[in-house]
């Protein structure tokens, strides 16, 4: 329990060992910023993994697969703490998915998708590093060229 610089929740998720400099990358990937529940979070926390690291723990939401496992891309050792009444009843690794669809920016600024509203598409040709081939201009985004979209920002 390293991380009770941040209060304990009784339920919810708990997204632990994010970069420290991705925390709000992480919030927008997950649309934290449009969510009612209770947000708690710390960043630039000491981790012995990451150096420094951020947390988010958000009250009374579950989140599925397919939601949190976008956040791999950018935090690939993100681990996920299922809280049911204070105690931690899962935990959970994110896994990269093969494709990814709307969530970063194409790093190649000539591609169509940043200058028209389409939602980028990439396969993903390496996990390790992350290295993302898009599927309008076939440019490579590598792990450290990721920019996340922010709906937003649009
Ligand atoms: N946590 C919380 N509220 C609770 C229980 C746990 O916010 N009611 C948080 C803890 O602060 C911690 C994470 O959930 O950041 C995981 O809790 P725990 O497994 O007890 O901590 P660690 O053993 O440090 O986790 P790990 O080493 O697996 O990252
Ligand atoms: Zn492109």
């Amino acid at each position: 329990m390293d991380s009770l610089q941040v209060s304990a929740i009784k339920d919810g998720t708990v997204i632990d060992h994010i970069p420290a400099s991705r925390l709000f990358d992480v919030m927008s990937i997950l649309n934290l910023h449009s969510c009612q529940e209770m947000i708690t979070f710390g960043t630039n926390l000491d981790s012995k993994l990451l150096g420094k690291k951020g947390i988010i723990k958000v009250a009374n939401r579950f989140f599925l697969d397919n939601e949190i496992d976008k956040i791999a891309l950018i935090a690939p050792n993100a681990k996920l703490n299922i809280i049911k009444n204070y105690e931690v009843v899962e935990k959970r690794l994110v896994e990269i998915p093969d494709t990814i669809v709307s969530v970063a920016k194409c790093f190649n600024p000539k591609c169509i998708t940043n200058h028209e509203t389409i939602p980028t598409k990439f396969m993903v040709v390496s996990k390790k590093p992350i290295e993302l081939k898009c599927m309008f201009c076939e440019k490579i985004t590598t792990e450290d060229e990721v920019v996340i979209k922010n709906d937003r920002d649009e």
